[in-house]
C-alpha cells in the first residue's frame, strides 16, 4: 500500500483506475501541449526565500476569496464530466470540499446536476458557466442556479470553441463511453469504476441532458460544445451576463493585461489568471508568467486569482507570494478523486495544505495574508512576457 505524501502519489493510482480515455482527457494540454508543459514548469523557476529564528508557532492559512472565509485559498476548479472520473465524482468532490472549508466550483459540463450536488451538501458551492448560443437555456441555468441558493458565478471566457486535443479525438471521448472494442478491452481492467458508474443513476451530462430540446446527441462533448457555445461571446454579452446574475461574478480565463483592463472595467469581483490548464491556445504563456503584469495593471481595483499549473502547496505559495488573493486546482484534486473517491479529493487537500502550511512556516511567516515578493527569488526577466526563459 503506497503512503500518499504528494499529488504525484494520487496521479499514479487514478491513473490505473480510471478508463483511458478520461484519464488521458485530464492529462491532455492541446496541440503540442507547450503551454500545458510550462504552467508547471515555470513555477520551479520561482525559488524561496528561507527565514530562520522566526516565531513558527500559531500559523494560519485562512482566508477570503471574493469575500467567503476559506481555510486555505485554493478552490476546486470547475472539471468538465467530474462525474466520469468516478461515479458521482461532483457530488464527491463537493463534500470533500465544504468540509475542508474550500470552494467547490461545479461546471457547465457536469454529470451531476446543480440540483444533484445541492441536494447532497449544505453549503453553497460555485457554478462556473459556458455561454451557450440558446439564451434561453443561460437564462434557465442561471435561474436553476440561484434556486439552488448559489451565489458565486464563475464564468469562463476562454472556451467559446474546444482548443484540439489528439488524445481525446483518438479516443472518441464521450459520455458516457461508446461500447467499442477498444473501450470494452480497456473498461474491463477497471472494474471498481465500473461497479460505481453501475450503481449510480448519473452518467450524462446533468445539466444539459432533459434542459435543452432539438440537439444532437450531447454526449460528444467536442460535438456538442462546437455547435452549442456561443462563438459570438464579447464584452457586451459578459455585461448581459453579469446582469442577469447580479450576484457575485468571478471571470475565468484572462491571460492579456488588456483583457484583465476590460474584466475590471465591467466591474467583476474577481478574475483568474487562467490559460485552462493549458487546454486552450497551445502556445500562450504560463499563467504564473502572465500574473506580475496583469496584478501590475489590475491588482488594485479587482481581486485577482491565479489556476493553471499548481501540484503543491508550494505552487499555491509563489501564487499568493507575487499577489493572487486565490488559486484554483483542477487536476490536482482529479487525480484524488479517480484514485480514491471523496477520501482521495480530501487527501489532495491535505497534502497542498500541509505543503502550504510547513514552507510559509520555512519562509519565516506564520499568515498566508502575510506572504510577498519578500519570501521569493523571482529571476530577471520572469515578469517581462517578451523574455523567453
Ligand atoms: C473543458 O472545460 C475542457 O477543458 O475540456
Amino acid at each position: 500500500m503506497t503512503v500518499i505524501t504528494t499529488i504525484e502519489d494520487l496521479r499514479r493510482i487514478y491513473r490505473r483506475r480510471a478508463p483511458k480515455m478520461f484519464y488521458d482527457y485530464c492529462e491532455s494540454g492541446s496541440w503540442t501541449e507547450q503551454t500545458f508543459r510550462d504552467n508547471t514548469s515555470d513555477f520551479t523557476k520561482i525559488r524561496l526565500r528561507q527565514k530562520v529564528a522566526v516565531d513558527m508557532s500559531n500559523r494560519s492559512t485562512a482566508s477570503t476569496m471574493v469575500g467567503q472565509p476559506v481555510s486555505m485559498p485554493v478552490a476546486l476548479a470547475p472539471v468538465g464530466m467530474t462525474g466520469m472520473q468516478h461515479a458521482d465524482g461532483e457530488i464527491l468532490a463537493a463534500r470533500a470540499a465544504e468540509a475542508f472549508g474550500v470552494p467547490f466550483t461545479l461546471s457547465t459540463m457536469s454529470i451531476c446536476s446543480i440540483e444533484d450536488v445541492a441536494e447532497k451538501t449544505s453549503k453553497p458551492f460555485w457554478f462556473q458557466l459556458y455561454v451557450m448560443r440558446d439564451w434561453d437555456f443561460v437564462g434557465r441555468i442561471l435561474q436553476r442556479a440561484k434556486d439552488a441558493g448559489i451565489d458565486t458565478l464563475v464564468l469562463t471566457l476562454d472556451l467559446q470553441l474546444l482548443g484540439q486535443r489528439h488524445k481525446d479525438l483518438k479516443n472518441g471521448l464521450s459520455a458516457p463511453p461508446k461500447p467499442t472494442l477498444a473501450n470494452l478491452i480497456n473498461l474491463s481492467t477497471k472494474w471498481a469504476w465500473g461497479l460505481g458508474m453501475l450503481a449510480t443513476p448519473r452518467r450524462k451530462f446533468g445539466n444539459i441532458v432533459g434542459h435543452v430540446q432539438g440537439v444532437s446527441d450531447p454526449s460528444d462533448l467536442m460535438k456538442w460544445t462546437a455547435e452549442q457555445f456561443d462563438p459570438q461571446l464579447d464584452w457586451s454579452k459578459i455585461e448581459r451576463i453579469r446582469d442577469m446574475w447580479g450576484r457575485k461574478l468571478i471571470l475565468k480565463g484572462i491571460l492579456d493585461v488588456e483583457d484583465a483592463r476590460m474584466a475590471a472595467k465591467i466591474g467583476a469581483d474577481a478574475i483568474v489568471v487562467s490559460n485552462h490548464g493549458g487546454r486552450q491556445l497551445d502556445g500562450a504563456h504560463s499563467s504564473i508568467r502572465m500574473l506580475p503584469s496583469i496584478l501590475d495593471a489590475v491588482g488594485d481595483q479587482v481581486e485577482v486569482h491565479l489556476d493553471s499549473g499548481i501540484r503543491s502547496g508550494q505552487d499555491v505559495l509563489k501564487a499568493l507570494a507575487l499577489g493572487a488573493k486565490g488559486t484554483y486546482i483542477g487536476r490536482a484534486f482529479i487525480y484524488g478523486l479517480g484514485a480514491m473517491g471523496q477520501a482521495g479529493v480530501t487527501k489532495a487537500l491535505e497534502v497542498i495544505h500541509t505543503e502550504l502550511d510547513k514552507t510559509m512556516a520555512l519562509c519565516g511567516e506564520r499568515d498566508v495574508k502575510n506572504l510577498g515578493r519578500h519570501n521569493l527569488v523571482v529571476p530577471h526577466g520572469f515578469e517581462d512576457p517578451a523574455v523567453l526563459m
